[in-house]
């Protein structure tokens, strides 16, 4: 296996980047793709936080807990953030109950419980066709997230550049922040949201140290697809780049196929593919996630995460086996169900006057809010309680330019069929 990192890029660091902006190791600098000053977009709108670290500046409260306030101050329905209001499979639940009744209740081991770890390692194998080794090459963390800010903690020199789609989902800035390394946005734009390939490669500089890739993307739905794929893959090939890919959605593909990017050729030895139990049983308060890779890879992202959380949800870890052993059944009918939501919310919007994208994968769309006369997304995600009851997020906040996302804003569609109708029944009122 050739060595993910090449030497001889250190050497190089501190060199003009492509976009001919001079790099300084990620202090100063114009924040990504803005020109503007080094903070964060969000930083106008929060203000300086007095004991907050320079690099955490401008992160403020995320605008998931921003909007679920305004939901439950205002009783509106909450399609902002991601979340189901219905509980994951009995047969699961009934086996957390089991396990914290059996005493799986203290410290599990570091890198996860055997059982889960092999479990993870026959989904892979099953929906996939991929071989993981449970020993080496898996490692259950804290949710998704935890493994992507290990995974950033872990790679990431300070300085470093990490590459990802934007619209971001928007803990990659922070723990690129948090890691000290600076994120650098390709832009997918409405309506398909496709990957312009030749920005992609242009954003790739010496300094570039992975590619962060979301697939299913959060928040358009894209599913990238095999040609995509492929080209991504030279990419990281050519360029000796570690991918980190984020693949939460991978069971919520509605038009076209999931692929892990660690299927294409030359990817296998340089790709964590993180996942999490969150989305696809839709118990996201359980936080069961995790990663898997080359031993090196994993290796590196466990030295990290072991100083973060260390370990995590031991009972959860349990129940999840039974989980990722469910049959086909449960996986298609979880796609079908939220196809058909997918279908109810979509025609809801249209017929409420937005402009709507309809998603391929995840369990989000998002609509242009100029057709209703509004410019500003913003804007109407903190009127919209007030004006139809139902709350939403705007999508300038996962842009490193909020101009980029000004008239775009995110429903989900993760909540039982009646609410969804209800929604709609509510944005129609919009028009008028
Ligand atoms: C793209 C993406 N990655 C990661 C996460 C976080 O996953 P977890 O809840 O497992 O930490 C989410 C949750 O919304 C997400 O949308």
């Amino acid at each position: 296996m050739r060595p993910c990192r090449d030497p001889r890029r250190d050497a190089r660091r501190g060199v003009t980047t492509a976009a001919g902006r001079r790099r300084d190791g990620g202090g100063a600098g114009g924040w990504p793709g803005t020109g503007g000053p080094a903070v964060p977009p969000l930083q106008a709108m929060t203000g300086r936080l007095p004991h907050l670290a320079a690099r955490l500046q401008g992160f403020g409260t995320t605008i998931f807990a921003e909007m679920s306030a305004l939901a439950a101050r205002t009783g509106a329905i909450n399609l902002g953030q991601g979340f189901p209001d219905t509980d994951g499979p009995s047969e699961v639940t009934e086996a957390a109950v089991a396990a914290i009744r059996a005493g799986h209740n203290q410290y599990p081991p570091g890198p996860g419980i055997p059982e889960l770890r092999a479990a993870i390692a026959r989904h892979q194998k099953r929906f996939w066709g991929l071989d993981v080794d449970p020993d080496t090459e898996v490692l259950v963390t804290a949710g998704a997230t935890e493994a992507l800010a290990a995974a950033l903690l872990a790679l990431c020199e300070v300085g470093d550049e990490v590459v990802a789609l934007e619209p971001t989902y928007d803990s990659y800035t922070a723990c690129a922040a948090m890691a000290g390394a600076r994120l650098r946005p390709v832009t997918l734009h409405p309506p398909d949201y496709a990957v312009d390939l030749d920005a992609l490669a242009a954003a790739i500089t010496p300094r570039t140290r992975l590619l962060l890739l979301n697939t299913p993307h959060n928040p358009t739905g894209a599913v990238l697809d095999d040609a995509e794929l492929a080209a991504i893959a030279r990419l990281c090939v050519d360029n000796d780049l570690i991918a980190v890919t984020d693949e939460v959605y991978e069971h919520l593909v509605y038009d076209g196929t999931h692929r892990p990017l660690t299927g294409f050729p030359g990817m296998a030895e340089r790709t964590l593919t993180i996942s999490s139990a969150g989305k696809t049983f839709s118990l996201t308060g359980w936080k069961v996630g995790w990663a898997c890779g080359p031993a090196p890879l994993v290796d590196a992202v466990r030295t990290a995460k072991q100083f973060l959380t260390y370990v995590n949800a031991a009972p959860f870890q349990h129940a999840i086996v039974t989980g990722l052993e469910l049959g086909d059944d449960y996986f298609g009918g979880l796609r079908d169900e939220l196809a058909a939501k997918r279908d109810l919310l979509c025609a809801g919007l249209t017929e409420a006057g937005f402009a709507v994208f309809r998603p391929a994968g995840t369990y989000f769309v998002t609509v242009d809010v100029r057709p209703l006369g509004f410019e500003d997304g913003m804007a109407l995600c903190r009127s919209l309680p007030e004006r139809c009851g139902v709350v939403a997020v705007p999508n300038e906040v996962f842009y490193a330019d909020p101009a980029r996302g000004k008239h775009l804003v995110r429903f989900a569609f993760c909540k039982r069929t009646e609410v969804l109708a209800e929604a709609a029944e509510r944005l129609a009122g919009l028009r008028v």
